[in-house]
């Protein structure tokens, strides 16, 4: 066939447009900085959270005005869990993990050294046995930055001025988990040749167990990765991913250098945990998810106080008792209880596929109001020796964060406040659990009333904390300059492959 020669040249032009659009294509900063070009740090590192609702009042020492039971006392009435209760949706333990995976993407509300001890009560089973009445649960506050007084959401304190705390992590869903939050970091993080990754230690890492020195722990692009060996294993699919990316490129092009090798596999690996978020993950706690309407500049992508500090803390419900090990047959190995598996590298020894097929074949804790007693009551540690209660942290980070009570945030969400007890659970015991903590309705804490409520139909949370992801993961996708369904970064990615957890 005789092509005219008019249509070889368009084909030239339309070919070279195309790679000068695509070699000078900009690809995402690592810590969200100029994403918006009108407001180049909005939803960037180091930027405070927003709010849906109006902040709690402080008393003139700037701590919360509380009239309810400590936080460790609710925990203790509320959070109690003595048998296994599996999902009502029959979710597996990769539901969570990839959770975890993806809360560690957008938001970390970083303590600094202002100490606001959590109150153990007097006897408390696992922090007081003696009876000594005087022990208390170390808690640090989040870090603070002063903000405008003016957007008639913030709540002005006793010094005239206004406060929010403050997001150590960019907000924007960009693997930054993987590569860390400065070009430092990533440097850190690969080998330089070829576009690869690596993993070895050298990158400043947490280690709040202390069970293993922190040279053996694996490097990650963030400082949590360590806290599970099932959030590691996540880390790790995608660590393969990309280098398997980053091959494929390397032989695809043999003019690329490291740099574009490695950035094109970023953008691949960004486009994969965007996808399976809105494509697989989203789906189970929303129902559904609509559909992409592009990029609005006037949409803030930040993450809102309400989202990170209550509703997405739902997860720490789903988590069962113990990392499950299968074989490749199907058969159940030996499981590592969950107290033992803090910021344990060695739980990955035998490699990650026993603990993915646990993934896929584990059914995971329903999420409601009870918390296995490893998060509950050995948290990084034993009692007493370092142990910690995460549910009475959640509560206490709550309060710190002015979080208002789970009525008032309803209200000023829009959402009808409740009444009765039965209005939030039809479950007896919910309700007498919460009956038995809280003087009035409108105390209730809002962590416990959100996880508490029956689950929306389609969905595995209640209302309140539906209405509050629903919110945050519409914000997060249309105010991303690089949302991975805008035309130009498909051009970008077109050699990306559509990979994900179920293809
Ligand atoms: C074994 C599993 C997990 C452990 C040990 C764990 C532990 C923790 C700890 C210690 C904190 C800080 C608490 C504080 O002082 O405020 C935290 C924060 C948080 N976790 Fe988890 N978590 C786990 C799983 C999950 C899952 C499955 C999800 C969600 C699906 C999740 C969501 C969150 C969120 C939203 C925060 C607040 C992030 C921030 O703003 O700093 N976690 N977790």
């Amino acid at each position: 066939m005789r092509v005219p020669s008019s249509t070889l040249l368009s084909i030239c032009i339309i070919l070279t447009i195309l790679s000068t659009f695509t070699n000078s294509q900009e690809f995402r900063s690592y810590t969200g900085e100029n994403n918006n070009k009108e407001k180049p740090m909005q939803g960037s590192i180091y930027t405070p959270f927003i709010r849906l609702a109006k902040p709690s009042k402080f008393n003139a020492n700037g701590h919360p005005n509380i009239t309810n039971l400590p936080s460790r006392a609710v925990s203790n009435f509320i959070f109690d869990q003595q048998q296994r209760i599996g999902s009502k949706e029959h979710l597996t333990d990769f539901f969570n993990m990839f959770g975890q995976f993806l809360i560690h993407n957008m938001a970390l509300s970083k303590p600094e050294t202002n100490l606001w001890p959590i109150v153990v009560p007097k006897c408390d089973q696992y922090f007081d046995p003696s009876c000594t009445g005087n022990k208390t649960m170390n808690y640090f506050r989040t870090r603070l930055t002063q903000v405008q007084c003016d957007d008639g959401i913030t709540e002005t304190d006793e010094d005239g001025k206004c406060y929010e705390q403050i997001n150590s992590l960019g907000a924007y869903i960009d693997a930054n988990v993987l590569y860390g939050n400065s070009e430092e970091i990533c440097k850190n993080l690969r080998s330089l040749s070829g576009g690869e990754m690596k993993n070895v230690p050298g990158v400043p890492m947490d280690n709040d167990a202390n069970l293993f020195p922190i040279d053996q722990l694996y490097s990650v692009g963030e400082r949590r990765g360590n806290e599970n060996p099932g959030l590691l294993v996540i880390h790790t699919l995608f660590l393969r991913e990309h280098n398997r990316l980053a091959r494929k490129f390397a032989k695809a092009h043999s003019d690329w250098d490291d740099e574009k090798i490695f950035q094109h596999s970023r953008s691949c690996i960004i486009e994969q945990v965007q996808k399976i978020t809105y494509e697989e993950y989203l789906p189970v706690i929303l129902g559904s998810v609509p559909h992409y309407t592009g990029y609005n500049p006037k949409v803030n992508a930040q993450v809102s106080n309400e989202f990170t500090s209550t509703a997405f803390r739902f997860g720490h419900s789903e988590v069962g008792p113990s990392l499950e090990y299968y074989s490749e047959n199907g058969t159940r190995l030996q499981p590592l209880p969950i107290k033992f598996s803090y910021f344990n590298p060695h739980a990955l020894n035998q490699g990650i596929e026993p603990i993915v097929r646990g993934f896929y074949l584990n059914e995971e804790e329903n999420i409601d109001i009870y918390m296995i007693s490893d998060l509950r009551n050995f948290l990084f540690g034993k009692p007493g020796q370092g142990g910690l209660d995460l549910a009475s942290r959640n509560l206490q980070r709550n309060r710190d964060h002015g979080i208002p009570s789970y009525n008032s945030l309803r209200k000023q969400i829009g959402l009808r406040p409740v009444s009765t007890w039965a209005d939030i659970s039809t479950d007896k015991v919910i309700q007498e659990r919460l009956k038995k903590t809280y003087k009035s309705i409108d105390d209730i804490d809002a962590y416990v009333g959100g996880l508490a409520e029956d689950h929306m139909e389609g969905s595995c949370v209640g209302q309140t904390f539906y209405f509050i992801i629903q919110e945050q993961f519409f914000r997060t996708r249309a105010g991303d300059r690089f949302w991975y369904e805008l035309p130009e970064i498909k051009l970008l990615n077109r050699e990306c492959e559509s990979t994900t957890f179920l293809k």
